[in-house]
């Protein structure tokens, strides 16, 4: 394929990607996003595999390998263990830049290719690679294993921690310097190693030292850091195409751990030094004592207290995803909109597990867009409404986040639910959240649970309405 042509097709697939993270930035215009997404990425994959000479068998035998792994996984992961699969993904592109940066530094062709300042560039590219590789792939296992439950949600925090990092930072670039200065001689794979450790041995530190609360922060970090890490990978291959699109995967990911940062009132230098989602064990609300009693209604109570109602907010959360309700969830909205009541969805940025968790079920349920809003647009609104339902959601419009300095949740803006008439709790117990923190939202004088399955309890609701 000659060069122009490869030139043209990577300025086209890049453009794709822009207008995908642009689409995808609105729901509405998320579908030709996605499309465009797609066909940057079906022309990026036609031209790098027409551009290969050599050992074309090998890149088939990877390819169909891969993408049966791919298909397979995406047909069977449920909706709730999504934000695993996308921490396992990172992980792979963590490992990817590894192994490339490995495999560069290994190649005999790299001294004849470079030397003196080029070589000291192109040393630095492999380095840099290999070290956000390692640090996005150990990282994104832990996050993984703390997203499906595997690993504690408690943060782990060792005793002079800071120094620790920093004595990390500093070792990598000691055996930076070392690393280009043997690799012109030809050596260097020590200091690589060593480093490839110190990285790996890091990722895993700093993903530890996070508490539970602060784990949306982290996805959408590592998310960053895998885009770095790709666009690294590009510089080593010196592959246009994968330096732009991870330059996107990157910086649209730190623009989302920003947001993330924002939503949860948290700096993101303080997210990283972790600790943040602890139980402090000093107050209430951070422990299981009792609070009082809760208000327990039966399906047909809620199902009239609905119907009697002029405004009504729909809060969802984890555990609306768990239970799969957003199909009755948009079959009850319809039913109350044709009696004449204003529905509308009041959504947290951090509600669920992923960025977007509750807009994507939502719009797999069909409710219309312009009824959901986020919570800065409705969060004043809260006087006017009869009824809000909180549909599995806990840690999102939990009080104390607002009243008690010593919640681990402290400072969080929360959907401030019980400003309104009357709240309605759906849940299976009295459990706590992810945030492993008691909500005093449930022993409020205006609050009613309705126990059981958020699905079987709303079945029920629709039955009555
Ligand atoms: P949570 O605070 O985790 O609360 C979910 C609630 O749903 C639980 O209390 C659980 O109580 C209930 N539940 C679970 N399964 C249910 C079912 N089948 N039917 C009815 N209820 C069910 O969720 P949230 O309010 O959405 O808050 C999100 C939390 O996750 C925040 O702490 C956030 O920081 C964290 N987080 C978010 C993200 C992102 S990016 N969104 C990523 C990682 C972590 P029962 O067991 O009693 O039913």
């Amino acid at each position: 394929m000659s060069q122009g042509i490869i030139t043209a097709s990577y300025v086209g697939a890049t453009i794709l990607f822009i207008l995908a993270l642009g689409g995808l930035s609105n729901q509405e215009t998320s579908r030709r996003g996605n499309i465009f997404g797609i066909a940057g990425m079906v022309i990026a994959l036609i031209v790098t595999i027409a551009g290969v000479t050599s050992n074309i068998e090998i890149l088939i035998g990877g390819l169909v390998i891969g993408a049966s792994i791919g298909l397979i996984l995406a047909k069977r992961v449920q909706m709730t263990e999504m934000p695993e699969l996308v921490a396992i993904l990172h992980s792979l592109v963590g490992l990817a830049a590894v192994l490339v940066g490995f495999a560069n530094f290994m190649d005999p062709a790299r001294l004849e290719h470079y030397a003196g300042v080029e070589l000291t560039i192109h040393d630095i590219e492999t380095y840099l690679g290999i070290l956000i590789g390692a640090i996005t792939f150990s990282g994104s296992i832990i996050a993984f294993g703390k997203l499906s439950g595997k690993i504690g949600g408690n943060p782990m925090l060792l005793p002079a921690r800071h120094w620790l990092n920093l004595g990390l930072l500093i070792a990598s670039i000691w055996y930076c310097i070392q690393f280009v200065e043997q690799s012109a001689a030809g050596n260097g794979m020590s200091p690589l190693l060593v480093m490839t450790g110190i990285a790996l041995l890091f990722g895993i530190h700093m993903v530890m030292a996070i508490g539970g609360a602060d784990m949306p922060v982290v996805v959408s970090m590592l998310n960053s850091y895998s885009g770095w890490a790709a666009s690294a990978t590009g510089f080593m291959l010196n592959n246009d195409l994968l330096i732009v699109t991870g330059a996107l995967v990157g910086s649209s990911g730190a623009i989302l751990s920003y947001i993330m940062c924002k939503a949860m009132n948290r700096k993101f230098l303080a997210v990283i030094a972790g600790g943040f989602g602890t139980t402090t064990g000093g107050s209430s609300s951070g422990s299981d004592a009792e609070q009082g009693e809760v208000i327990a209604l039966e399906a047909p109570e809620v199902a009239s207290l609905l119907t009697e109602s002029k405004e009504v907010m729909i809060i969802p959360g984890y555990g609306m995803a768990v239970a799969q309700a957003q199909h009755i969830v948009c079959e009850i909205t319809k039913t109350l909109k044709s009696k004449k009541i204003n529905v509308r969805f009041g959504i947290h940025p951090v509600a669920g597990r992923m960025p977007g968790h509750m807009n994507v079920l939502l719009a797999e349920a069909k409710v219309p867009y312009d009824i959901v809003y986020e919570m800065d647009e409705i969060n004043d609104d809260f006087p006017n409404i009869d009824v809000s339902i909180v549909i599995g959601a806990n840690d999102i419009v939990n009080p104390s986040a607002l009243t008690d300095p010593n919640s681990p949740i402290a400072g969080m803006p929360v959907l401030e639910c019980w400003k309104g008439k009357t709240t309605i709790v759906l849940k299976r117990g009295m459990a706590t959240g992810y945030a492993g923190v008691q909500n005093p939202l449930f022993f409020e004088e205006n609050t009613r649970m309705l126990f059981g399955d958020a699905k079987s309890s709303l079945d029920a609701v629709f039955k009555n309405l």
